[in-house]
């Protein structure tokens, strides 16, 4: 389980979500205690974070990582679903400090207005889209919506992932499985159909999709996570190549364990738990996502514009 965050756990190590089952089931693996009530869950926390501190001249700050705003994106309209919060708020927000104008696509409107409220603080425009990224005609609607305030599509980010219940194999409740394949994979696949039929209209595009560490490597306790993200990179091979001649570049990510609310979600809050995710980390420390963010600019830029089909690690050296 806990590899799907980018740690190396220990043999018995499980790691859980929360609720009643979860606290036992915590109490199992990590030799008794309660797991700690978590003060994070929700969207207060990744809230909180970001911080700007200058606007409309040389830097803004968004939370810990600073991003020198540039126009290297001008005129240019960027996707990103699950972007009301983690991951996707800081690459939304990456995307508006480079100039493109972001249409955010989440189920939580809230976070996702609120997103979008930090992007224009950057100078430029952004619009929300509520959408459940596995429901089809939701997303053929977002794209549609999309294109239609802002007249194109040059790139996306299919970020928009849940963790699925924790349970060995032989146990995984069937309704888990079906949730967390039809968001983290069925969703991609979806957004992708939708994308690519925008960007062969226009002539080119670029679209990076979130996959995981555990798109390359196992992790017990979360198996249709692990198949939904090793999924992500089958898809993002097979379309890389079906549209390598029609000028659209199709790529990963694979974060390691990004300090975001899905972490909180794992955690329960528990500092012990946090503390075993920053033990197993190669570079001594969890991954802000800022700092995916920066890895889904780079590959929509110019000086990533002989990659594609590529699955980058972004983990701090969790899969070296
Ligand atoms: N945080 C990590 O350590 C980590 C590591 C590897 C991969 N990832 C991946 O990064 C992505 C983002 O995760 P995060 O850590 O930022 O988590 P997060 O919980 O902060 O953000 C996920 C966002 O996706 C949205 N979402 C969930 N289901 C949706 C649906 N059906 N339709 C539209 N939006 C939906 C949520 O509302 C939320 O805003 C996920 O795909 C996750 O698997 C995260």
């Amino acid at each position: 389980m806990a590899k799907l965050l980018g740690l190396r756990p220990k043999p018995s190590c499980l790691l859980l979500f929360g609720g009643e089952a979860a606290k036992k089931q915590q109490t199992k693996f990590f030799g008794g205690g309660e797991a700690t009530p978590n003060p994070s869950r929700g969207k207060a926390w990744p809230h909180a974070c970001y911080t700007m501190v200058i606007i409309g001249r040389t830097y803004v700050t968004f939370g810990e990582g600073t991003t020198h705003m540039s126009t290297q994106f001008n005129g240019k309209v960027a996707l990103v679903t699950g972007g009301a919060s983690g991951i996707g708020r800081a690459t939304a927000l990456a995307f508006a400090q480079h100039g493109a104008k972001v249409v955010v696509a989440d189920m939580d409107e809230a976070g996702g207005n609120e997103t979008v409220t930090l992007a224009r603080a950057a100078n430029t425009d952004a619009l929300f889209v509520r959408t459940d990224v596995s429901q089809y005609s939701q997303v053929q609607a977002l794209i549609a919506a999309a294109v239609e305030q802002f007249g194109r599509l040059d790139f996306a980010f299919n970020n928009a992932g849940i963790a699925g219940k924790q349970a060995l194999l032989a146990e995984y409740p069937e309704e888990s499985w079906d949730r967390v394949i039809d968001i983290n994979l069925k969703g991609v696949w979806l957004c992708m159909k939708y994308e690519l039929q925008q960007m062969l209209k226009q002539g080119g595009g670029a679209i990076v999709n979130n996959s995981s560490t555990a798109g390359q490597s196992g992790s017990r306790g979360v198996a249709a996570y692990v198949a939904s993200k090793h999924g992500v990179v089958g898809l993002t091979k097979a379309a890389a190549l079906e549209y390598a001649r029609n000028n659209i570049r199709v790529n990963a990510i694979l974060p390691g364990t990004i300090h975001t609310p899905l972490i909180d979600t794992f955690t329960g809050g528990d500092e012990r738990i946090l503390n075993q995710f920053v033990e197993a980390e190669p570079i001594g420390r969890l991954g802000r996502p800022e700092e995916a963010a920066n890895a889904v600019i780079w590959l929509c830029s110019e000086g990533a514009s002989f990659v594609t089909g590529a699955a980058l690690a972004v983990d701090g050296g969790r899969l070296a």
